[in-house]
């Protein structure tokens, strides 16, 4: 999907039209009011949950509510949704249940008794706790983006999974890798009809000795947009994409809890009041090896500005309009001390899920820091080769706030 997904500047000439942003589709799905509804707030043992998807800011913008979440988004669109198996949880009807986010409830879409989803998931007995479901819901996206939505959908998952992962390991919990030999059959009896895909799932709770069988019966449909336009070139590639369940190796974050509630996109920089302490940190911080960071560093106060490899500066001199030009001319990108840029060793659907766990980290470490930083998806993919010769899926800009 590389090619159909690039960024030239013919396109964005051409692109640059005005958007109607009255015909933005829904951005969270809603099960029906007659389904049974419980607050997170409930039940303090799932607070986990409540903090890997959550509503941080809610304003009216243009007479329209805007809401931002805990997880950064491209465009603020937030295509993803996510669905719990929930199974002898004190408190809680055992069930299959969707994370309504605007409402911060569980809503119960099916119980489950001695049939689960397990079987699905290549298990044989009951898994108490919890299964968690990450669907992504491409039109969300690809209605401002076109194509180049499939980069941003797993970009962004990658960002929900690593929110997933640290709120998960914050309260003292574990993900439990999940297979599947068929994603088809699980999208099938969730209820998943072509707007919209299960494409990452994780437990958290343990096995058990009880056996399970198979929930035969298909859950209800819901359309997850109040409409919608197929984008099949978008929705074929998506179907190919196998289950994505790498456990992100995250850091056990403290204070998880205000970073997580606190975190904003950065919209300008003050680069005199990074420190250079933060600058190394943030190159500290851990990628999987599907990744290749290449930190270029544009101010500091007393380290060398040019390109790093392994905290090494590799090539000295000041990249600031190469690196804001690369990044599609997006000002605010000059007063950035240092921009991550995310290469890969392959461009597939994982390694772009991958670069956004990393780059959630580094937000994280930047709320810690106190630092600014944004994710940036929108760069001219042909003039990222200046440096490295592997393709560029994702950067972040951080500075100073
Ligand atoms: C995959 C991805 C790509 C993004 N690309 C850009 C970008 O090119 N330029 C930009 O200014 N912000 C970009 N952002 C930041 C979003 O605009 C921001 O997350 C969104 O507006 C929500 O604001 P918040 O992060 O403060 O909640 C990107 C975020 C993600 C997750």
């Amino acid at each position: 999907m590389r090619e159909e997904t690039l960024l030239t500047p013919e396109w964005v000439t051409q692109k640059a039209t005005f958007l109607d942003w009255d015909s933005q589709p829904s951005l969270f799905k809603h099960y029906p009011h007659f389904c049974y509804r419980t607050p997170l707030s409930a039940h303090p043992s799932l607070q986990w949950l409540m903090e890997t998807r959550c509503i941080t800011s809610h304003q009216i913008v243009a007479h329209k509510p805007y809401y931002r979440l805990n997880v950064p988004s491209a465009g603020n669109l937030h295509p993803i949704e996510i669905y719990v198996q929930i199974r002898n949880i004190a408190g809680l009807l055992s069930g299959l249940y969707h994370l309504e986010v605007v409402t911060q409830e569980l809503v119960l879409i099916a119980e489950i008794g001695v049939a689960g989803i397990e079987p699905y998931l290549g298990l044989e007995q009951r898994f108490t706790g919890c299964i968690v479901m990450l669907s992504i819901v491409p039109f969300r996206s690809s209605w401002k983006y076109g194509l180049r939505a499939w980069r941003y959908l797993y970009l962004d998952l990658g960002h929900q999974i690593g929110a997933l992962s640290s709120s998960v390991r914050h309260f003292g919990l574990n993900l439990t890798k999940m297979f599947t030999q068929d994603t088809d059959a699980l999208n099938r009896v969730m209820g998943m009809g072509e707007d919209e895909r299960i494409v990452a799932v994780y437990g958290v709770g343990e096995g058990s000795m009880r056996l399970v069988k198979r929930l035969e019966d298909p859950l209800m449909s819901v359309q997850p947009t109040n409409y919608t336009i197929k984008e099949r070139l978008l929705a074929e590639n998506i179907k190919k994409v196998a289950l994505y369940n790498d456990i992100p190796n995250s850091i056990v974050w403290d204070d998880f809890v205000t970073f997580n509630n606190t975190r904003r996109s950065a919209r300008g920089f003050n680069p005199n009041v990074m420190g250079d302490k933060a600058i190394v940190e943030l190159m500290e911080v851990k990628a999987p090896s599907s990744l290749e960071i290449v930190p270029i560093l544009l101010q500091a106060h007393t380290m060398q500005l040019g390109s790093y490899r392994n905290k090494e500066c590799t090539v000295s001199g000041n990249f600031n309009s190469d690196v804001v030009h690369l990044l599609l001319d997006q000002r605010f990108i000059s007063g950035s001390n240092m921009v991550l840029l995310i290469y890969a060793v392959d461009f597939r659907a994982h390694s772009h899920i991958d670069a956004g766990i990393y780059a959630q980290e580094i937000y994280t470490m930047c709320a810690f820091l106190g630092v600014g930083c944004s994710g940036i998806g929108a760069f001219y993919d042909n003039e990222s080769f200046r440096w490295s010769n592997k393709p560029l899926l994702y950067a972040v800009a951080i500075g100073g706030k």
